[in-house]
């Protein structure tokens, strides 16, 4: 399975990204989750990304291809991948596509994730994270066991930097200015797979499952 996870932050793209790549068995390739471990790390490059991250801003393009293809070219696209929050600049989705090409391959389907504002405010206001294995939860809809308490790791949960009001707010303006034109550039390529995020997560898992079906994604 080849998949690119396009939308807004909050659409849902890590939590299902999660999920589908648990039960198909493709690799889940998280940008924001690979630069925040580079972070943690204090490597050179999290060093340079950590200011851009926490005020919503983009990483750079050079440095976001470099790190990806890195990646990808390590563990190779015969087994699939999730991408997650990767491509999100036409100057990424151009690069991606070249990369793929040379590796001969195309994704299967790029889902865009339709998420309303009121319901990603919502969401990334009421994200918890594990600073320590990274698992994500929100408060009322996805709560861990034991409030404030990561289930697998028993690490004290925080709240991403990101996630404040005004840097909600920024990162939604990026969105819209260099990212929502991907939607346009996978849909001339014919695609695109508009998906409602909006909607629980058993629901849209269910939806996916029979889209994935009918594109004969699962054997
Ligand atoms: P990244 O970590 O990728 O952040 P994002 O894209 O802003 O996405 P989020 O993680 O906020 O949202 P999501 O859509 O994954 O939603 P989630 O499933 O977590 O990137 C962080 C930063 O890194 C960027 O701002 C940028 O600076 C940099 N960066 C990353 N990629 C880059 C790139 N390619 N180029 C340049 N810079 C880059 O859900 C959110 C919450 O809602 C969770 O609490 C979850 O539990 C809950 N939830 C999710 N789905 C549902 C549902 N259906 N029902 C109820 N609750 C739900």
């Amino acid at each position: 399975m080849k998949l690119i996870l396009l939308g807004p932050p909050g659409a849902g793209k890590g939590t299902h990204a999660r999920i589908l790549s648990e039960k198909y068995h493709a690799p889940h390739l998280a940008t924001g989750e690979i630069l925040r471990q580079q972070i943690r790390e204090k490597t050179p490059l999290g060093r340079k990304a950590k200011d851009i991250i926490e005020k919503g801003g983009l990483v750079p393009d050079q440095i976001v291809n470099a790190m990806m293809f890195q990646v990808m070219g390590r563990i190779g696209t015969e087994g699939g991948f999730i991408l997650d929050g990767f491509p999100r600049t036409l100057g990424q989705a151009e690069a991606l596509e070249d990369f793929l090409a040379e590796e001969k391959t195309k994704p299967d389907t790029v889902l865009n994730f339709q998420t309303s504002e009121k319901v990603i405010i919502d969401r990334l206001s009421g994200r918890r994270v594990c600073p320590k294995c990274g698992a994500n939860y929100h408060i009322r809809n996805i709560p861990p066991k034991k409030a404030g308490i990561c289930d697998s790791c028993g690490e004290k949960l925080t709240q991403r930097k990101d996630d404040e009001p005004e840097t909600i707010k920024h990162r939604l303006r990026m969105y819209e200015s260099e990212t929502k034109p991907l939607i346009d550039f996978y849909a001339k390529r014919n695609l695109l797979k508009d998906v409602p995020g909006d909607y629980d997560v058993p629901e849209l898992q269910a939806e996916l499952a029979s889209f994935f079906d009918e594109l004969k994604l699962v054997k």
